[in-house]
Protein backbone atom coordinates (compact mmCIF):
# COMPACT_ATOMS: atom_id res chain seq x y z
CA UNK A 1 0.00 0.00 0.00
CA UNK A 2 1.27 3.55 -0.45
CA UNK A 3 1.97 5.72 2.11
CA UNK A 4 0.56 9.51 1.80
CA UNK A 5 2.42 11.69 4.39
CA UNK A 6 0.85 15.09 4.81
CA UNK A 7 3.20 17.49 6.97
CA UNK A 8 1.72 20.73 8.54
CA UNK A 9 5.14 21.96 10.08
CA UNK A 10 3.14 24.80 11.50
CA UNK A 11 4.63 28.11 13.73
CA UNK A 12 6.43 28.68 16.04
CA UNK A 13 8.96 25.54 17.01
CA UNK A 14 6.82 23.27 14.98
CA UNK A 15 8.96 23.83 11.93
CA UNK A 16 12.09 23.25 13.82
CA UNK A 17 10.96 20.24 15.40
CA UNK A 18 9.06 18.22 12.13
CA UNK A 19 12.61 19.49 10.14
CA UNK A 20 14.23 16.57 12.46
CA UNK A 21 10.91 14.68 11.63
CA UNK A 22 12.02 15.41 7.99
CA UNK A 23 15.59 14.27 8.17
CA UNK A 24 14.43 10.38 9.49
CA UNK A 25 11.88 10.50 6.52
CA UNK A 26 14.53 10.87 4.05
CA UNK A 27 17.02 8.07 6.02
CA UNK A 28 14.13 5.37 5.63
CA UNK A 29 13.78 6.20 1.78
CA UNK A 30 17.70 5.78 1.40
CA UNK A 31 18.61 3.13 4.06
CA UNK A 32 15.72 0.83 4.18
CA UNK A 33 13.69 1.89 1.37
CA UNK A 34 10.50 2.61 3.06
CA UNK A 35 9.62 5.59 0.68
CA UNK A 36 6.65 7.57 1.68
CA UNK A 37 4.60 10.07 -0.74
CA UNK A 38 5.39 13.53 1.77
CA UNK A 39 3.26 16.73 0.73
CA UNK A 40 3.81 19.36 2.44
CA UNK A 41 1.24 22.60 3.65
CA UNK A 42 0.97 25.65 5.98
CA UNK A 43 -1.53 25.46 9.10
CA UNK A 44 -1.60 28.17 11.78
CA UNK A 45 -0.10 31.57 11.68
CA UNK A 46 1.97 30.47 8.99
CA UNK A 47 -1.31 29.93 6.29
CA UNK A 48 -3.14 33.03 7.63
CA UNK A 49 0.38 35.28 6.69
CA UNK A 50 0.34 33.35 3.38
CA UNK A 51 -2.87 32.24 2.52
CA UNK A 52 -5.50 34.53 4.36
CA UNK A 53 -7.17 31.34 6.84
CA UNK A 54 -5.78 29.14 9.54
CA UNK A 55 -6.19 26.27 6.99
CA UNK A 56 -6.97 26.31 3.23
CA UNK A 57 -9.15 24.18 1.54
CA UNK A 58 -6.55 22.49 -0.52
CA UNK A 59 -4.86 21.64 2.26
CA UNK A 60 -8.08 20.28 3.95
CA UNK A 61 -8.35 18.21 1.30
CA UNK A 62 -4.87 16.79 0.45
CA UNK A 63 -5.44 16.31 4.88
CA UNK A 64 -8.42 14.23 3.99
CA UNK A 65 -6.71 12.27 1.21
CA UNK A 66 -3.52 11.77 3.36
CA UNK A 67 -3.32 8.11 5.24
CA UNK A 68 -1.16 10.48 8.14
CA UNK A 69 -0.82 13.77 8.59
CA UNK A 70 1.80 15.33 10.98
CA UNK A 71 1.49 18.42 12.56
CA UNK A 72 4.53 20.56 14.24
CA UNK A 73 2.15 23.04 16.29
CA UNK A 74 0.13 26.06 16.09
CA UNK A 75 -0.12 29.80 17.40
CA UNK A 76 1.90 32.39 18.50
CA UNK A 77 2.02 36.09 20.02
CA UNK A 78 1.43 37.82 16.38
CA UNK A 79 -1.66 35.89 16.00
CA UNK A 80 -2.93 36.34 19.63
CA UNK A 81 -5.50 39.79 18.91
CA UNK A 82 -7.29 38.34 16.25
CA UNK A 83 -11.07 37.04 16.58
CA UNK A 84 -11.60 33.65 17.91
CA UNK A 85 -13.06 32.69 14.61
CA UNK A 86 -9.52 33.34 12.44
CA UNK A 87 -7.19 32.22 15.11
CA UNK A 88 -4.48 29.86 14.06
CA UNK A 89 -5.73 27.37 16.20
CA UNK A 90 -9.01 27.50 14.14
CA UNK A 91 -7.10 25.21 11.64
CA UNK A 92 -5.97 22.52 14.13
CA UNK A 93 -10.11 22.35 14.91
CA UNK A 94 -11.01 21.83 11.50
CA UNK A 95 -8.45 19.24 11.08
CA UNK A 96 -9.87 17.30 13.99
CA UNK A 97 -13.34 18.10 13.14
CA UNK A 98 -13.72 17.13 9.40
CA UNK A 99 -11.48 14.46 9.87
CA UNK A 100 -13.47 12.99 12.76
CA UNK A 101 -11.11 12.21 14.71
CA UNK A 102 -13.05 10.73 17.67
CA UNK A 103 -10.34 8.95 19.66
CA UNK A 104 -7.48 10.43 21.51
CA UNK A 105 -4.08 8.47 22.14
CA UNK A 106 -1.78 9.65 24.63
CA UNK A 107 1.57 7.42 25.53
CA UNK A 108 3.01 7.75 28.92
CA UNK A 109 5.89 6.15 28.08
CA UNK A 110 9.51 6.61 30.37
CA UNK A 111 12.77 6.26 29.12
CA UNK A 112 15.34 4.64 31.44
CA UNK A 113 17.69 7.42 31.47
CA UNK A 114 14.84 10.51 32.19
CA UNK A 115 13.48 8.33 35.14
CA UNK A 116 14.75 10.69 37.50
CA UNK A 117 12.47 13.34 35.55
CA UNK A 118 9.56 11.46 37.03
CA UNK A 119 7.40 12.98 39.68
CA UNK A 120 7.06 9.03 41.30
CA UNK A 121 9.68 7.40 42.04
CA UNK A 122 11.87 5.48 40.06
CA UNK A 123 10.77 1.46 40.71
CA UNK A 124 7.16 2.40 40.17
CA UNK A 125 7.78 4.30 36.64
CA UNK A 126 11.01 2.34 35.36
CA UNK A 127 10.31 0.95 31.96
CA UNK A 128 6.19 2.13 31.86
CA UNK A 129 4.42 1.64 28.81
CA UNK A 130 1.22 2.70 29.00
CA UNK A 131 -1.55 4.42 26.05
CA UNK A 132 -4.83 6.44 26.97
CA UNK A 133 -7.28 6.50 24.66
CA UNK A 134 -9.74 9.52 25.48
CA UNK A 135 -13.10 9.89 23.69
CA UNK A 136 -12.85 13.33 21.81
CA UNK A 137 -15.77 14.24 20.32
CA UNK A 138 -18.62 13.53 22.22
CA UNK A 139 -19.57 13.52 26.08
CA UNK A 140 -20.04 16.02 28.76
CA UNK A 141 -17.91 19.23 26.77
CA UNK A 142 -20.48 18.66 23.70
CA UNK A 143 -24.09 17.36 25.20
CA UNK A 144 -27.18 19.34 25.20
CA UNK A 145 -28.42 21.13 27.10
CA UNK A 146 -26.04 23.25 28.27
CA UNK A 147 -25.55 27.03 29.34
CA UNK A 148 -26.18 29.44 32.26
CA UNK A 149 -29.95 30.21 33.42
CA UNK A 150 -31.21 32.58 35.52
CA UNK A 151 -33.54 30.92 38.38
CA UNK A 152 -36.94 33.38 39.72
CA UNK A 153 -35.12 33.20 43.17
CA UNK A 154 -32.46 35.03 41.38
CA UNK A 155 -29.63 32.45 41.68
CA UNK A 156 -28.16 31.17 38.48
CA UNK A 157 -27.76 27.91 37.22
CA UNK A 158 -24.67 26.23 34.82
CA UNK A 159 -25.71 23.03 33.14
CA UNK A 160 -23.58 20.54 31.27
CA UNK A 161 -24.91 16.98 30.09
CA UNK A 162 -23.23 13.90 29.24
CA UNK A 163 -24.29 11.85 26.53
CA UNK A 164 -23.19 9.02 24.91
CA UNK A 165 -25.03 7.08 22.24
CA UNK A 166 -24.07 3.04 21.95
CA UNK A 167 -22.34 4.27 18.04
CA UNK A 168 -20.15 6.65 19.96
CA UNK A 169 -18.87 4.15 23.01
CA UNK A 170 -18.15 1.29 20.29
CA UNK A 171 -16.08 3.39 17.99
CA UNK A 172 -13.75 4.65 20.63
CA UNK A 173 -13.60 0.86 22.41
CA UNK A 174 -12.51 -0.28 19.06
CA UNK A 175 -9.56 1.49 18.80
CA UNK A 176 -8.71 0.66 22.36
CA UNK A 177 -9.00 -2.94 21.21
CA UNK A 178 -7.32 -2.94 17.90
CA UNK A 179 -4.43 -0.32 19.89
CA UNK A 180 -4.17 -3.69 22.33
CA UNK A 181 -3.76 -6.21 19.89
CA UNK A 182 -0.60 -4.26 18.81
CA UNK A 183 0.71 -3.88 22.32
CA UNK A 184 0.02 -6.04 25.28
CA UNK A 185 -3.20 -7.30 24.75
CA UNK A 186 -5.11 -5.51 28.01
CA UNK A 187 -7.63 -2.94 27.92
CA UNK A 188 -9.20 -1.45 31.32
CA UNK A 189 -12.29 0.74 30.74
CA UNK A 190 -12.80 3.68 33.16
CA UNK A 191 -16.42 5.44 33.87
CA UNK A 192 -18.30 5.60 36.72
CA UNK A 193 -21.01 3.06 36.20
CA UNK A 194 -21.46 3.21 40.32
CA UNK A 195 -23.29 6.96 40.26
CA UNK A 196 -23.67 7.69 35.79
CA UNK A 197 -26.46 5.70 33.51
CA UNK A 198 -23.64 7.35 30.80
CA UNK A 199 -21.38 4.89 32.80
CA UNK A 200 -23.81 2.21 32.93
CA UNK A 201 -23.97 2.16 29.28
CA UNK A 202 -20.37 2.39 28.44
CA UNK A 203 -19.15 -0.29 30.40
CA UNK A 204 -22.21 -2.31 28.86
CA UNK A 205 -21.24 -1.67 25.12
CA UNK A 206 -17.69 -1.96 25.67
CA UNK A 207 -18.16 -5.33 27.14
CA UNK A 208 -20.32 -6.43 24.58
CA UNK A 209 -18.23 -5.36 21.61
CA UNK A 210 -15.36 -6.90 23.62
CA UNK A 211 -17.48 -10.43 23.47
CA UNK A 212 -18.55 -9.70 20.11
CA UNK A 213 -14.64 -9.00 18.43
CA UNK A 214 -12.26 -9.00 20.82
CA UNK A 215 -12.45 -12.23 23.06
CA UNK A 216 -8.46 -12.35 22.32
CA UNK A 217 -7.63 -9.27 24.55
CA UNK A 218 -8.18 -9.50 28.27
CA UNK A 219 -10.71 -6.88 29.37
CA UNK A 220 -11.36 -5.05 32.88
CA UNK A 221 -13.53 -1.83 33.95
CA UNK A 222 -12.26 0.02 36.59
CA UNK A 223 -13.95 3.43 38.22
CA UNK A 224 -12.24 6.55 36.92
CA UNK A 225 -11.58 7.85 40.49
CA UNK A 226 -9.75 4.07 41.39
CA UNK A 227 -7.56 4.72 37.54
CA UNK A 228 -6.63 7.96 38.93
CA UNK A 229 -5.26 6.60 42.14
CA UNK A 230 -3.89 3.54 40.62
CA UNK A 231 -1.99 5.70 38.03
CA UNK A 232 0.26 7.04 40.46
CA UNK A 233 0.07 3.52 42.93
CA UNK A 234 1.27 1.00 40.32
CA UNK A 235 0.75 3.24 36.59
CA UNK A 236 2.38 -0.42 35.19
CA UNK A 237 -0.41 -2.49 35.89
CA UNK A 238 -2.37 -1.03 32.74
CA UNK A 239 -2.08 -1.22 28.68
CA UNK A 240 -4.28 0.22 27.00
CA UNK A 241 -6.97 2.68 29.45
CA UNK A 242 -9.66 3.43 27.00
CA UNK A 243 -12.55 6.28 28.64
CA UNK A 244 -14.32 8.98 27.81
CA UNK A 245 -14.09 12.84 27.01
CA UNK A 246 -13.96 14.17 30.23
CA UNK A 247 -12.15 11.53 32.35
CA UNK A 248 -9.52 11.33 29.67
CA UNK A 249 -8.80 14.48 29.76
CA UNK A 250 -7.34 14.27 33.54
CA UNK A 251 -6.30 10.75 33.26
CA UNK A 252 -4.38 11.58 30.15
CA UNK A 253 -2.64 14.73 31.70
CA UNK A 254 -2.21 13.04 34.82
CA UNK A 255 -0.03 10.16 33.23
CA UNK A 256 1.84 12.72 31.23
CA UNK A 257 3.36 13.82 34.11
CA UNK A 258 4.46 9.96 35.18
CA UNK A 259 7.43 10.35 32.25
CA UNK A 260 8.70 14.22 32.99
CA UNK A 261 9.18 16.84 30.58
CA UNK A 262 6.65 18.24 27.95
CA UNK A 263 8.90 18.06 25.23
CA UNK A 264 8.95 14.35 25.40
CA UNK A 265 5.41 13.73 24.96
CA UNK A 266 3.55 12.31 21.34
CA UNK A 267 -0.42 12.41 20.34
CA UNK A 268 -2.22 10.92 17.97
CA UNK A 269 -6.19 11.71 16.85
CA UNK A 270 -7.76 8.62 15.05
CA UNK A 271 -10.89 8.62 13.07
CA UNK A 272 -13.16 5.97 11.09
CA UNK A 273 -11.52 3.62 9.30
CA UNK A 274 -11.58 3.22 5.58
CA UNK A 275 -12.36 0.41 3.24
CA UNK A 276 -8.70 -1.27 3.62
CA UNK A 277 -9.21 -0.67 7.45
CA UNK A 278 -6.93 2.11 7.71
CA UNK A 279 -8.32 4.79 10.31
CA UNK A 280 -7.74 8.44 9.50
CA UNK A 281 -5.18 10.31 11.46
CA UNK A 282 -3.26 13.00 12.55
CA UNK A 283 0.29 12.89 14.93
CA UNK A 284 1.47 15.96 16.56
CA UNK A 285 3.60 16.65 19.41
CA UNK A 286 1.20 17.35 22.80
CA UNK A 287 3.77 20.59 22.96
CA UNK A 288 2.27 24.25 21.39
CA UNK A 289 4.91 26.58 19.41
CA UNK A 290 7.00 27.43 22.48
CA UNK A 291 7.45 31.12 21.51
CA UNK A 292 10.01 31.77 23.93
CA UNK A 293 12.15 29.40 22.76
CA UNK A 294 11.42 29.57 18.74
CA UNK A 295 13.85 30.20 15.71
CA UNK A 296 16.99 29.52 18.60
CA UNK A 297 17.21 25.86 17.88
CA UNK A 298 16.50 25.24 21.49
CA UNK A 299 13.29 22.83 20.92
CA UNK A 300 13.46 18.97 22.05
CA UNK A 301 12.44 17.23 18.69
CA UNK A 302 11.82 13.85 20.44
CA UNK A 303 7.69 14.56 21.41
CA UNK A 304 7.13 14.97 17.01
CA UNK A 305 9.72 12.04 16.12
CA UNK A 306 7.96 9.63 18.54
CA UNK A 307 4.89 10.75 16.92
CA UNK A 308 6.32 9.93 13.84
CA UNK A 309 7.34 6.21 15.54
CA UNK A 310 3.39 5.86 16.53
CA UNK A 311 2.18 6.96 12.48
CA UNK A 312 4.69 3.97 11.75
CA UNK A 313 3.28 1.70 14.15
CA UNK A 314 -0.37 2.79 14.23
CA UNK A 315 -1.11 3.82 10.49
CA UNK A 316 1.64 1.77 8.58
CA UNK A 317 2.35 -1.23 10.68
CA UNK A 318 6.22 -0.62 10.62
CA UNK A 319 6.06 -1.77 14.01
CA UNK A 320 10.25 -2.76 13.63
CA UNK A 321 11.02 0.73 12.24
CA UNK A 322 8.92 2.47 15.13
CA UNK A 323 10.82 0.57 17.37
CA UNK A 324 14.12 1.60 15.51
CA UNK A 325 13.15 5.39 16.38
CA UNK A 326 12.17 5.05 20.30
CA UNK A 327 15.59 2.68 20.98
CA UNK A 328 17.72 5.43 19.13
CA UNK A 329 15.77 7.98 21.56
CA UNK A 330 16.68 5.51 24.84
CA UNK A 331 20.61 5.21 23.40
CA UNK A 332 21.06 8.85 23.01
CA UNK A 333 19.50 9.90 26.33
CA UNK A 334 21.38 6.93 27.75
CA UNK A 335 24.74 8.30 26.27
CA UNK A 336 23.56 11.88 28.64
CA UNK A 337 22.53 13.86 25.53
CA UNK A 338 19.65 16.58 26.70
CA UNK A 339 17.90 19.29 25.24
CA UNK A 340 17.60 21.70 27.75
CA UNK A 341 13.90 21.05 28.64
CA UNK A 342 15.51 17.84 29.91
CA UNK A 343 18.93 18.53 30.94
CA UNK A 344 20.48 16.85 34.54
CA UNK A 345 23.47 17.42 36.09
CA UNK A 346 26.35 16.15 34.26
CA UNK A 347 24.61 15.82 31.04
CA UNK A 348 25.55 17.21 27.84
CA UNK A 349 23.32 20.29 26.85
CA UNK A 350 22.35 19.86 22.55
CA UNK A 351 20.18 21.70 20.52
CA UNK A 352 17.38 20.78 18.02
CA UNK A 353 19.75 19.97 14.88
CA UNK A 354 22.37 18.42 17.60
CA UNK A 355 19.86 15.91 19.26
CA UNK A 356 17.84 14.73 15.81
CA UNK A 357 21.17 14.27 13.93
CA UNK A 358 22.16 12.42 17.05
CA UNK A 359 19.06 9.73 16.97
CA UNK A 360 19.85 9.67 13.36
CA UNK A 361 22.98 8.18 13.98
CA UNK A 362 21.73 5.44 16.40
P1 LIG B 1 3.86 25.46 24.85
O1 LIG B 1 3.70 23.98 24.90
O2 LIG B 1 4.11 26.05 23.53
O3 LIG B 1 5.05 25.88 25.83
C1 LIG B 1 5.02 25.69 27.25
C2 LIG B 1 6.46 25.69 27.81
O4 LIG B 1 7.10 24.45 27.45
C3 LIG B 1 7.33 26.81 27.23
O5 LIG B 1 8.20 27.27 28.20
C4 LIG B 1 8.10 26.12 26.11
O6 LIG B 1 9.35 26.71 25.84
C5 LIG B 1 8.25 24.70 26.65
N1 LIG B 1 8.27 23.72 25.54
C6 LIG B 1 7.21 23.31 24.80
N2 LIG B 1 7.60 22.44 23.86
C7 LIG B 1 8.93 22.29 24.01
C8 LIG B 1 9.91 21.51 23.30
N3 LIG B 1 9.60 20.71 22.26
N4 LIG B 1 11.19 21.60 23.72
C9 LIG B 1 11.53 22.40 24.76
N5 LIG B 1 10.65 23.14 25.46
C10 LIG B 1 9.36 23.09 25.08
O7 LIG B 1 2.52 26.08 25.50
P2 LIG B 1 2.11 27.63 25.67
O8 LIG B 1 3.29 28.45 26.01
O9 LIG B 1 0.96 27.59 26.58
O10 LIG B 1 1.55 28.09 24.25
C11 LIG B 1 2.33 28.74 23.25
C12 LIG B 1 1.55 28.81 21.96
O11 LIG B 1 1.31 27.48 21.48
C13 LIG B 1 0.17 29.44 22.10
O12 LIG B 1 -0.08 30.21 20.96
C14 LIG B 1 -0.76 28.28 22.20
O13 LIG B 1 -2.05 28.59 21.75
C15 LIG B 1 -0.09 27.29 21.27
N6 LIG B 1 -0.41 25.88 21.54
C16 LIG B 1 -0.58 25.09 20.47
C17 LIG B 1 -0.83 23.74 20.61
C18 LIG B 1 -0.94 22.92 19.39
O14 LIG B 1 -0.58 23.34 18.32
N7 LIG B 1 -1.42 21.69 19.50
C19 LIG B 1 -0.95 23.12 21.95
C20 LIG B 1 -0.67 24.04 23.03
C21 LIG B 1 -0.44 25.37 22.82
MG1 LIG C 1 -6.16 18.71 29.48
Amino acid sequence: ANKKLLILPGDGIGPEVMGQVQQVINWMDKRRAVTFDVETGLVGGAAIDAEGSPLADATMEKASNADAVLLGAVGGPKWDELPFEQKPERGLLRLRKEMELYANLRPALVFDALVEASTLKPEVVKGLDIMIVRELTGGIYFGEPRGIEDLPDGQRRGINTQVYTTNEIRRVAAVAFELARKRGKRVTSCEKANVMESGVLWRQEVQKLHDESFQDVALSHMYADNAAMQLVRNPKQFDVIVTDNLFGDILSDEAAMLTGSLGMLPSASLGDPDKHGRRQALYEPVHGSAPDIAGQDLANPIASLLSFAMALRYTFDLAEDADLIEQAVQRVLAGGLRTADIMSPGAAKVSTVTMGQAILRQ
